[in-house]
């Protein structure tokens, strides 16, 4: 049994509290958060937990395999720290961390400790995704080309949903995700990024952060992605998030729209899309989310090494903070070669 704990109680630390009860390797042993509200709700959902307000004490006195770090996206510095001095293998929330330094000192930290590191891109886990890097490893699409995606949330997101919206950006919370994919379509790094935005609903609500954010990136040997990062959707869309996706080859294109979620319903006063990709069924989660954990699982087990780590996070935060390094000063930034 995997014995695992969980660092953060917020959307993701509950529902990673779910898949580890559903999943027969592991023992969910202990779980942290600074809110005691949120333990106390934790220990109640989860019985025979053990609840901790300080995760010095939970890695000091629980004998953690692994751990699950889902605090807000500015704070994932110290749990991976401490988590890596412990000797647990980390499931991280994506970014690894909303700036370069930080980044670098977890990947140091995580090699020094020998520890494995899968970054929760569980985008990767998406069939539609999944079926297109198939193609790309077929050549059924030709030589890759072009990519364009847009990801965006409805206000929702960064006005009622994230209390540390204006400590994050749509870049760091969703371009992040639409950059793995195009990272692991090209299999290459990003040389260049130029990025323009927008501003204005959401600091007029009080919440200093971009409404609107697009980005070229450009890869090694010359592929480039265009990708649209939106935060102020009205509530009025089908669905809270829109993930859409163009990949143009010399041979063919794909089109992804996770948006679609296959399923409409119309009731009385809505048209919505029900999500799909991760269901609730019988009590149990199925879906990306739930394969990702999984797969994190066979990953401390020792079967296969994770699909995402952290150097795949950490390349994506050198070109995130390049789109904001850009957005600062309206010109092309190049990331160094490593
Ligand atoms: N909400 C989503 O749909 C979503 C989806 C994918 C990924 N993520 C990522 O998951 C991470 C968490 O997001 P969330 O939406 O679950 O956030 P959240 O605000 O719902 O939860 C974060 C929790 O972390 C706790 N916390 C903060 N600092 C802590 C510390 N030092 N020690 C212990 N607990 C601490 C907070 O009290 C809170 O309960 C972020 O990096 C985010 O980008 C979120």
């Amino acid at each position: 049994m995997i014995k695992l704990g969980i660092v953060g109680l917020g959307t993701m630390g509950t529902l990673y509290a779910r898949l580890a009860r559903q999943n027969p390797a592991v023992e969910l042993r202990a779980v942290c958060d600074l809110d005691s509200a949120r333990l106390k709700t934790a220990t109640e959902q989860f019985s025979g937990v053990s609840p901790y307000g300080d995760m010095g004490q939970m890695f000091a006195r629980e004998p953690l395999d692994a751990v699950c770090i889902t605090t807000p996206d500015f704070a994932h510095l110290e749990p991976v720290l401490a988590a890596a001095a412990a000797r647990c293998h980390i499931l991280l929330e994506k970014p690894l961390a909303t700036s370069v330094a930080e980044a670098r000192r977890m990947v140091a930290a995580i090699q020094e400790s020998g520890i494995r590191c899968q970054v929760a891109y569980a985008n990767r886990w998406t069939p539609a995704y999944v079926a297109v890097k198939g193609m790309l490893e077929q050549g059924e699409l030709g030589r890759l080309v072009s990519l364009h995606a847009r990801i965006n949330n409805t206000r929702f997101t960064p006005t009622r949903m994230l209390a540390w919206a204006a400590r994050s950006s749509p870049a760091w919370f969703l371009m992040t995700h639409a950059l793995d994919i195009a990272s692991w379509f090209a299999v290459e790094r990003v040389r260049s990024v130029y990025a323009v935005g927008t501003k204005g609903f959401l600091t007029g609500l009080g919440i200093d952060v971009y409404d609107t954010i697009q980005a070229l990136f450009t890869f090694e040997s010359g592929i480039v992605a265009s990708i649209e990062s939106c935060w102020i959707l009205p509530e009025g869309m089908p669905l809270i998030f829109d993930f859409q996706y163009e990949v143009v080859g010399t041979e063919s294109a794909a089109f992804v729209d996770t948006h679609d979620q296959m399923v409409h319903l119309a009731t009385r006063d809505r048209f919505v899309h029900p999500k799909t990709l991760l269901m609730d069924y019988r009590g149990q989660l199925v879906g990306h989310s739930q394969q990702m954990f999984d797969s994190f699982v066979r990953a401390v087990e020792g079967d296969q090494a994770p699909l995402v780590n952290e150097l795949d996070g950490l390349h994506n935060v050198e070109a995130i903070a390049a789109v904001h390094e850009s957005l600062r000063t309206g010109t092309v930034v190049q990331l160094a070669e490593r």
